[in-house]
């Protein structure tokens, strides 16, 4: 495996704990409107047992109808690590690289070529990267390695523009071992949620937890952005195989709770929570869900995401198989750009 050097910051950086404040969800207005420069999806998932980056584009405007791009072949292979990537997240730039760059980062894993057990103990620490400034021409591929020796691996990697913090909060799950068992063959931790900040996608501080609820193991955290500091967040519980949200009007440090109940789940069964705002309908959001022993994702839908209720969407216009990916809402030039390249 060849892995990019990493610079880890040796200064922890302090964790801002904020004020106990407990959220008041009735009082919240949801100000996220619909936006009409926005009249597309590009979507980005790997498929069954093939770990690359499959592009789909939505038919028209519609968020949960999608066609695949360039005849169904990759836009992209891993070079590096495992050669096999799965989990692919597509990042929109933020401060001054909005509009101007774009991420896709992933989960190094391969698992044709390993199993689910040493996919754990002695997987990956690293995140596959690679950047665009068009949508179309995607290079800079990396395998930045983020955590040490004592992780059994790294998941899920996926990110958000911080702008209170003004660089990119990512974030994967990992479980670790104690330093006394470097072969890794003993008990692990729960499996957590961990985070670092970036500018650039190449160099990280060094990473803290931001999810334990050990002894529930917990992976593939999605957060959606709801204005005002507010923030909603889907994760799967590994443990009893569930996905669920929680929501904090208080920033991604903030308070965080499970509006629909303090055991409210969305799916069982399910993994790879993908949420996104709809383009054109103000307040509604889309969040795919992997049914991993079935054929991918299916869309589920909420016009209320502080409620924590999410129905099963029309399925008839998204394609089988899909499986753990992101979307990313594009405007009129990004769409064309895109649909002249591989449509
Ligand atoms: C779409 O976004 C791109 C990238 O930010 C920008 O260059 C372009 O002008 C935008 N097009 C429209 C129609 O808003
Ligand atoms: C793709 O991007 C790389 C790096 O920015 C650049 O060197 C190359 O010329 C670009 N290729 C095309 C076809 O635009």
């Amino acid at each position: 495996m060849r892995f990019s050097v990493i610079l880890l910051s040796l200064a922890a950086s302090a964790l801002a704990v904020p004020a106990a404040q407990s959220p008041d969800l009735s009082s919240y207005a949801l100000t996220r409107r619909a936006d009409p420069s926005l009249t597309g999806y590009l979507g980005v998932f790997f498929l069954g047992d093939k770990p690359s980056v499959y592009f789909y584009l939505s038919n028209g405007n519609n968020a949960i109808s999608f066609k695949s791009l360039n005849k169904g072949s990759p836009v992209i292979n891993p070079t590096q690590g495992t050669q096999g990537v799965r989990d692919p997240s597509i990042i929109a730039g933020g401060g001054n690289e909005a509009g101007r760059k774009w991420y896709i980062i992933g989960t190094d894993l391969n698992i044709g070529r390993t199993n689910w057990d040493a996919a754990q103990r002695t997987g990956s620490r690293g995140i596959f990267v690679w950047e665009s400034t068009d949508l179309i021409n995607w290079t800079g591929e990396r395998l930045v390695q983020v955590e040490d020796t004592t992780a059994g691996m790294v998941w899920a990697p996926s990110a958000i523009w911080d702008e209170a913090k003004g660089q990119y909060l990512v974030h994967w799950a990992s479980k670790f071992y104690p330093a006394s068992d470097s072969q890794h063959k003993g008990s692990p931790s729960a499996i957590r949620i961990r985070y670092t900040y970036t500018k650039d996608f190449r160099t990280f501080e060094a990473p803290q937890d931001y999810i334990n609820k050990s002894p529930t193991n917990i992976i593939d955290l999605d957060i959606l952005p709801l204005g005002n500091n507010a923030y909603a967040r889907f994760m799967k519980d590994e443990t009893a195989k569930t996905v669920f949200t929680e929501v904090s009007t208080n920033g991604l440090f903030g308070t965080w709770t499970r509006p629909a109940g303090a055991s409210a789940i969305i799916a069982s069964g399910v993994e790879g929570p993908a949420v996104y705002w709809d383009n054109q309908v103000a307040g509604k959001a889309h969040l795919l869900l992997d049914f991993y022993g079935s054929d991918g994702y299916r869309p589920y839908e909420s016009t209320d995401v502080t409620s924590g209720r999410w129905t099963a969407s029309d399925r008839s216009g998204f394609p089988k198989n899909l499986r753990h990916g992101s979307v990313l809402p594009i405007n009129a030039t990004l769409l064309a750009a895109v649909s002249n390249k591989w449509a």
